[in-house]
């Protein structure tokens, strides 16, 4: 109640206050685009003015909605009645004529706006949320909504926040319609980052010229367009640089949107969210920094699943493998030139005619055994799955069962069904994708789906010992939809293809630039996917494609992923899907999709990791080498230096490539050796990170600003990138560069390798890099734990652990250590932590949880990076060290000290 009165206090002191003007900045949406813009045009839309050449939204208190009462208490925030403004203005008709605002206030930094219809119930995301069962009693953000009888405006801000640094404002009118809802906010700083999944040339947006990026679900290779590709990602960051302050805001809507980045007519940057279906959810998370808003939206989607450690090893590749003796040829290569590697990957090639839970009889009949010689090697198997299903009921057992289990996705409705619908199918809609027959798709919402996936799952288990999944083409794609006839179909059968009916929901009034842009070829929401007009049920609720089709990869995901923690009891699973939604990243491992081996997809890249470490998703990575286009050997070079240090590190390409494996080249062989050990080498650091994500939604990618928010060119940055607080990688990302400038921070900052000072930050320094080397740097303050490393995590896991310290102004330092058994159930699991500090010249390890799985593991060296002077002494627990024992490099001042302290108890070193 005291923060309503609040808010009514603010009302009436009447800050919403709009810029003159501001309207103009807003561009009436046109269905076919930017490009009309006459006067003539603009007239067909009545909440549409023309004025100076532009056809841009009506004043709020033509277009808009106006706020019909004062704000009524909710025992969580507040709810006030909006009524259109003039009935008959629209864009594209069916104008909801009352709405609901209201606000929920779940944590104190967690503020719930939602705007719908309170008469009748339109489709809201059916994906989980925690939310807390009660409200905070107390809010950091207040919420301001215009008096009774004005046009409606609301602001968000932090409280006590001045003027300017609103959260989110509205502009101009806000637009509900049946199938176009529209809302501009301005924000606090032009430091916006997120939205996806897109491929976006900077991390951090730019205002102008304009943008507009569609977000929708679609089999989009990466590319340099405005495209929405494989997820969907309503969700953003801002940065305000003058005081770090750093909020979010997840649009929670799945159906096509778009967003567009500009400037208002004084300047302000400004954002429009547009979509056509189901209701405005905005959940507002206040940080005040970012790995705060990390924890706080990942808490809310679903903390990050934990990647067993073997995950955490190098994974190789491709689309193209002949047989399995092609793949034992290619494993004997990496053995042979000694480069690591945990998981072998198999690609579609493996299946009998691309079916599904099947293998090839002939090239890879002796799958089984391949894999058991993968697994004496102590690697892990993945496989490839697609939802497509062949509809060869009689000679497809798989397929057989999951219509019995009454498991595909059928017609909307019966009109939907097309005339030549093949009887065998009942209601199911019909496609193509890679097998030589027509498929149906799983409606993996449906319980029935589940439990017959997760069975197919386990009785293909019984031939192939898979250990993990990878969930493709899971839009879901289909070939061909709309056209003739697939690229692939049969060329001896006549035309065919799934051709959607023409609805309003498949060519909406307004279907966002996800039409006109990228591999549209019917210019239609369905192309190259399922048609808008498709069910998908729960057991209890339906819902149409055209809401929930930017959740089919989620919905995958989740099935698949429950599925096997039933096959495999009490491990963790691993799930790498295609398409991805907020709260994916509780399952699933993210590849970036169909990249090209080019430089500029190697540059892109890190912009990729650096946002999906924003959606909650950190365990992410790109096609090491490219996927499409063969890779030069410099390229491939570069890109193993890069890739070795994606959280999912993966070489993969494509059918027809030359092949582009590490063990290739010679030279890529040695460079591969050389980054995937220094990977092995720090996973402990990289695990403890993953830990944290897990257990409180930590990023593990960060961009540099994460810990410089005020940083004006750290904010800019985005060809480098951080593991946590720790570690720095300054990539060579261009042809035939040796070096390149690295922007450090504040503080100080050494070279991973050897160890000396390489700059003292706020600074920019030119920085060798020969062809065989990635720079890495350690960040002065931190401890990094590091074990010996190895061909495989299983024999990494074994070795002895040591430790590098890098020392801060102050001679200080410290870090945190994560182990237990590597791939047992977080929750069930025996779990060890270390805390370590370095300070006064006393490091202390203190062991809190359980020591049990550090057993038998030792401490043998500890690096000192900044150290400035040989000690006379070094004890170890209360014993002097021989003086053999330690070595101190004055030239790079590097104290290296042996030793051999168990880890399963406190650690003591004392320098003197
Ligand atoms: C598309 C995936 O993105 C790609 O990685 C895969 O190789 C092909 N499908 C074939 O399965």
């Amino acid at each position: 109640m005291a923060r309503l009165r609040h808010v009514l206090l603010v009302v009436v002191m009447g800050s919403l206050v709009h810029a003159q003007g501001d309207e103009t900045a807003l561009e009436c949406p046109y269905p076919e685009g930017q490009s009309v813009n006459s006067e003539g045009e603009c007239a067909r839309y009545s909440a549409c003015q023309w004025n100076n050449g532009v056809c841009h939204m009506n004043s709020n208190s033509i277009a808009g909605y106006r706020t019909t009462a004062a704000p009524t208490p909710t025992p969580a925030g507040f709810q006030v009645m909006l009524e259109k403004v003039d009935q008959e203005v629209t864009l594209f008709d069916g104008d909801i004529q009352q709405l609901m605002f209201e606000v929920i206030n779940h944590e104190e930094y967690h503020i719930q706006i939602k705007i719908y219809d309170p008469a009748n119930a339109r489709y809201e995301v059916p994906v989980p949320l925690n939310l807390p069962s009660s409200p905070a009693s107390t809010s950091l953000a207040e919420v301001v909504v215009s008096p009774a009888g004005d046009p409606f405006s609301f602001t968000v801000s932090r409280v006590g926040a001045s003027p300017g640094k609103e959260l989110f404002k509205l502009v101009g009118p806000l637009t509900f319609e049946d199938q176009f809802i529209q809302v501009t906010t301005d924000l606090p700083s032009s430091y916006l980052y997120g939205f996806g999944e897109n491929t976006h040339p900077s991390f951090r947006h730019t205002f102008t010229p304009r943008q507009t990026y569609p977000i929708f679900a679609k089999d989009q290779p990466v590319g340099e367009g405005f495209m929405a590709e494989y997820g969907h990602h309503p969700y953003y960051v801002v940065v305000d640089p003058d005081t770090g302050n750093t909020h979010s805001v997840l649009l929670f809507n799945s159906n096509a949107m778009e967003y567009s980045t500009f400037t208002l007519p004084d300047g302000r940057p400004a954002v429009t969210l547009r979509t056509i279906g189901g209701i405005l959810d905005f959940h507002i998370f206040t940080g005040p920094t970012l790995e705060d808003v990390n924890k706080q939206y990942s808490q809310m989607v679903g903390l990050p699943a934990f990647p067993p450690y073997w995950s955490l090893g190098f994974h190789l590749s491709r689309y193209g493998y002949a047989s399995t003796n092609e793949v034992r040829e290619v494993r004997e290569r990496m053995k042979a030139m000694g480069i690591p590697q945990d998981v072998q990957t198999l690609d579609i090639d493996y299946m009998e005619r691309f079916r599904d839970f099947t293998y090839d009889p002939v090239p890879w009949g002796d799958l089984p055994a391949l894999t058991q010689e993968l697994h004496n090697d102590n690697l892990k198997l993945t496989i490839i799955l697609d939802p497509a299903v062949v509809i060869d009921w009689d000679n497809y057992p798989p397929g057989q069962r999951g219509k019995d289990a009454d498991a595909f996705i059928k017609w909307y409705s019966d009109i939907y069904i097309p005339s030549d619908q093949d009887p065998t199918c009942r209601d199911y809609v019909i496609g193509y994708v890679w097998p030589d027959t027509k498929t149906v798709f799983p409606d993996f919402f449906k319980p029935s789906t589940k439990a017959w996936w997760k069975e197919e799952l386990n009785i293909f288990y019984e031939s192939v010992a898979y250990d993990a999944i990878w969930i493709d083409m899971n839009e879901p794609a289909n070939f061909g939809t709309n056209l003739d006839r697939p690229f692939n179909w049969p060329s001896e059968l006549p035309d065919w293809s799934l051709k959607c009916p023409y609805t309003h929901w498949d060519s909406p009034p307004y279907p966002t630039k996800f039409i006109r842009v990228g591999d549209n070829e019917s210019g239609r929401l369905s192309d190259h996917g399922m048609c808008m007009t498709v069910n998908h049920t729960d057991g209890v609720q339906n819902y149409m494609h055209y809401d929930v089709h930017s959740l089919y990869g989620w919905s995958e995901t989740d099935a698949t992923f429950k599925a096997l923690q039933e096959i495999f009891p009490g491990k963790r699973p691993v799930v790498l899907s295609r398409s991805t939604y907020p709260g994916s990243g509780k399952y699933a491992v993210h590849w970036l999709g169909d990249n090209t081996s080019a430089w500029s997809h190697l540059k892109m890249s890190v912009i990729g990791m650096l946002e999906f470490n924003l959606f909650g998703l950190p365990m992410v990575g790109a096609d090491i080498c490219g996927f499409f286009g063969d890779a030069t050997m410099e390229l491939c070079m570069r890109w193993m230096e890069l890739g070795a240090f994606y959280p999912f590190s993966r070489n993969h390409n494509a059918i027809g490539q030359t092949e582009q494996d590490p063990g290739i080249w010679p030279e890529v062989a040695e460079v591969s050796r050389f980054v995937l050990n220094l990977r092995y080498q720090y996973l402990p650091y990289l695990y403890t990170l993953f830990h944290a994500a897990h257990m409180h939604g930590n990023s593990v990618v960060r961009p540099l600003f994460s810990e410089y928010p005020t940083d004006l060119t750290a904010l800019d940055i985005d060809d480098q990138f951080m593991w946590g607080t720790g570690m720095m990688f300054a990539p060579i990302l261009t042809e035939s560069t040796t070096s390149r400038n690295v922007y450090f921070p504040q503080g100080l900052w050494y070279h991973l390798v050897p160890g000396f000072l390489a700059a003292t930050g706020p600074s920019t320094v030119l920085a060798n890099a020969p062809m065989e080397a990635i720079i890495i740097y350690v960040r002065g303050g931190a401890i990094l734990p590091y074990q010996e490393p190895a061909l495989t995590t299983v024999e990494s896991r074994q070795n002895p652990f040591g430790l590098t310290i890098a020392l801060d102004e102050s001679g200080s330092a410290s870090g945190e250590l994560f182990w237990d058994d590597g791939d047992e159930e977080h929750a069930m699991s025996e779990t060890y932590f270390v805390t370590m500090t370095f300070a006064a010249n006393t490091l202390n390890l203190v062991v809190s949880n359980n020591p049990a799985p550090m057993t038998g593991l030792n401490l043998e060296t500890v690096r000192f990076y900044g150290y400035p002077a040989d000690p006379a002494l070094v004890t170890v627990n209360g014993e002097n060290l021989d003086p053999s024992q330690w070595a101190y490099d004055a030239d790079y001042s590097v104290l290296s000290v042996t030793m051999s302290a168990p880890l399963d108890q406190d650690v003591t070193v004392m320098l003197s």
